[in-house]
């Protein structure tokens, strides 16, 4: 994989600072074990009261390739170039009502918290995972019928790093060029909000 190492203000644990989101990746299969891996970080994710409102629905194409036709199809047309090869698309969702049936308003918060897990995960696997929005939710619950208190809220790439010579021109530059952020002054406050943490 293109190392990308985050230029931090501060040293981070080097699993964070070097994970990222590549668009390059190979056709080679994820292994089931693999798969089991990833999710099982996703699993251990916290969660507000334990309630573990995330679900994910794997789509491998060595595995299932008409249901994973039918997730591809759903993305957009800039992310389906991109992902032509992928081996694997994880759809993430988020059970938005408790067993009480009231609403779950951390639930995405959660969801988020197990996708990343996952990601980071994979990054600790060498694999690349690359989160998307990108995608037709309405089309996905559609063709899925998830349950209606069932949000679909992300998509991830998951397979092995690729080659960045196989980008067009554009995705190519963006996938070499460093990584960025805003700085902590701007995204965290010290006591109040707009007084810049510093
Ligand atoms: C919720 C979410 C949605 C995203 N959607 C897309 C997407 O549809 N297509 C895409 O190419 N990248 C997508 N990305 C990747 C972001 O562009 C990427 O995470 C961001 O530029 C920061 O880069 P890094 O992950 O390499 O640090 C998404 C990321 C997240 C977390």
């Amino acid at each position: 994989m293109t190392e990308k190492i985050a230029p931090t203000e501060v040293a981070i644990d080097p699993l964070l600072a070097g994970r990222w989101s590549p668009r390059a990746i190979s056709n080679t299969a994820v292994s089931r074990e693999q798969l089991h891996s990833v999710l099982e970080a996703a699993r251990w994710a916290p969660s507000s009261y334990n309630m573990q409102p995330w679900r994910f629905v794997v789509f491998d194409r060595n595995h299932d390739q008409a249901a994973f036709d039918k997730a591809f199809a759903t993305l957009v047309p800039f992310n389906q170039g991109w992902n032509a090869n992928v081996p694997v698309l994880v759809c993430v969702l988020a059970k938005t009502l408790t067993a009480k049936g009231d609403v779950n308003r951390t639930a995405p918060y959660d969801a988020g918290a197990a996708a990343f897990s996952l990601a980071l995960q994979a990054h600790s696997l060498g694999l690349v995972a690359h989160q998307m929005s990108g995608f037709d939710t309405n089309a996905f619950r559609e063709t899925f019928s998830p349950p209606d208190d069932v949000e679909v809220i992300a998509m991830i790439s998951l397979g092995h790093p690729g080659d960045p010579a196989t980008l067009d021109d554009a995705l190519r530059e963006r996938e070499l060029a460093q990584r960025a952020r805003v700085a902590i002054s701007e995204i965290a406050f010290d006591g109040a909000w707009d007084k810049a943490f510093k």
